[in-house]
């Protein structure tokens, strides 16, 4: 039996006031149409529609080299949800299972959707169902006295004895296609607000003799939808709460799980400690006993064993090795890898630089487009002038070279095994071995220098 998966995405979003179609806004730094496609994926379906309507080119645009093939489907006017998964019905193959889910309902789990579809037969129709405490808004889920689902009303629809049942619909369903392919059709928009509903379904199962089955989330985040940036704020700090509980559990030390965000995939070995209102981006890696100090950012790198990261460092596309130290207050961008035991101190920026073994550079510092061996002692406010205005240029740094404070290192340049470089070099050819540098003023001194006065 095939699987499709149709995701409804046509609404306008006017709520979000943005200009950006409503299911590209993002939650944990992926838009909500992508968390929905991922969990989509995780039920291996042959076949994805996407039913659009506003922002469509925006989407599709959006979309263009995603991995996933994605059968974009017109839905120009948007007449409600039963019209939009009708407007699939061409593309669906016979005998084949079906499953509808929401473009802005982002945080559904694989778990509850593989309930419903297992649900789903040609005598049966699976809906997902949840109790609340407040329903309003919801279509209500109406059962016979053996407590078999036989309607769902919409609020709009729906008498005072309606409005009262808790138990609402989640808007998710499993059928197959030989039963959508007949009820579709019939679908009348003759209701308060004059749409083809989807939730008909029930009814039209239930009055040709069919079954409807109900299932339930496992939270009711997970059947949340997003109308509006509160509704999306809410949900993402429900999600990045989430991840925090499942670190602790994982063995992280946390200090508040409220206090960290992972936009992305964190993993973590034994013993590791997360301070305060980090940001992890992307894959992130720490390996055992590795400390982030509070307000880090790192996006896309991995930190070696026991590494420290101190407190305000921002980190992208770095790898960084076992025993390292790094700020507070350092920037590591990308390109940038640390051999074991080098120190990277307070406000220096490194890029696509390889900093070998036991290397420190301590302070201010701006090293870019450059190879440090081991043991090298850049001294505080040292540049690597990488740039000419147009070609980028390389500085070789060799083992154990010592540049003094305020040096200047005009690349493309190679400073030789044990070498040393004045304070206050301006450096623009090659150092030999063991050979001291020095390229600056010569200091003079003058005796009985009167100061200027007032005049
Ligand atoms: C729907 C359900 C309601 C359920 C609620 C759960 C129906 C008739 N009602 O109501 O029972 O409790 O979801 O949140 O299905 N969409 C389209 N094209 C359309 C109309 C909608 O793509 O023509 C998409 C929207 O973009 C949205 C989703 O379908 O993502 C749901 O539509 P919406 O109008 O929000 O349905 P509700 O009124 O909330
Ligand atoms: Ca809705």
């Amino acid at each position: 039996m095939d699987f499709h998966i149709i995701v409804l995405a046509a609404g306008k979003g006017s709520r979000m006031k943005s200009d950006k179609p409503k299911v590209l806004h993002t939650l944990a730094g992926k838009p909500m149409l992508t968390h929905v496609l991922e969990t989509a994926q995780t039920l291996t379906p042959d076949h994805i529609h996407v039913v659009i309507g506003h922002g469509s080119d925006q989407l599709i645009e959006h979309y263009q080299n995603y991995e996933q093939a994605i059968n974009w489907v017109e839905q120009s006017e948007q007449l409600g949800t039963g019209h939009a998964v009708a407007q699939v019905l061409p593309y669906l193959s016979d005998n084949a299972k079906v499953l509808v889910l929401y473009g802005d309902v982002p945080l559904i789990a694989t778990e509850s959707l593989h309930e419903l579809v297992t649900l789903a037969d040609n005598d049966t129709l699976a809906v997902l169902t949840i109790d609340v405490e407040d329903p309003t808004g919801y279509g209500r889920i109406v059962r016979n006295l053996a407590d078999e689902v036989v309607a769902i009303v919409e609020q709009k629809d729906a008498d005072d004895e309606q409005l009262a049942i808790q138990e609402i619909n989640t808007g998710f369903m499993a059928a197959t296609s030989t039963n959508l392919q007949n009820w579709l059709p019939q679908l009348s928009s003759d209701n308060a607000q004059g749409e083809y509903y989807l939730t008909d379904l029930v009814s039209l199962a239930v009055n040709g003799g069919k079954e409807v089955e109900a299932c339930s989330p496992s939270s009711p985040e997970e059947i949340q939808g997003v109308n509006d940036r509160l509704q999306l704020c809410e949900l993402e700090c429900w999600y990045q709460s989430q991840q925090g509980e499942r670190l602790l559990r994982e063995g992280v030390s946390l200090f508040d799980p409220n206090r960290i965000d992972i936009r992305g995939t964190l993993t973590v070995g034994k013993d590791v400690t997360i301070d305060l209102n980090c940001v992890f981006i992307g894959n992130v890696d720490l390996a055992d006993g590795v400390y982030i100090g509070p307000n880090c950012v790192i996006t896309n790198s991995s930190v070696g064993p026991n590494t420290s990261i101190n407190s305000h460092s921002v980190i992208e596309d770095s790898k960084i090795g076992n025993r390292c130290n790094i700020g507070p207050y350092a920037r590591l961008r990308p390109g940038t890898v640390l051999a074991e035991n080098a120190k990277i101190g307070n406000f220096v920026e490194t890029k696509k630089a390889n900093i070998g073994a036991g290397s420190k550079v301590n302070h201010l510092s701006y090293i870019g487009d450059a190879e440090i061996g081991a043991d090298v002692n850049i001294g505080a406010g040292t540049i690597t002038c990488n740039y000419d205005g147009v070609n980028k240029y390389q500085t070789n740094l060799e083992d154990g070279v010592f540049i003094g404070s305020n040096s200047s290192l005009v690349a493309p340049i190679t400073v030789k095994n044990g070498a040393t470089v004045g304070a206050g070099s301006v450096v623009t050819k090659d150092v030999d071995e063991q050979q001291l540098a020095v390229a600056r003023g010569k200091q003079v001194n003058i005796s009985n220098w009167k100061k200027p006065s007032k005049s």
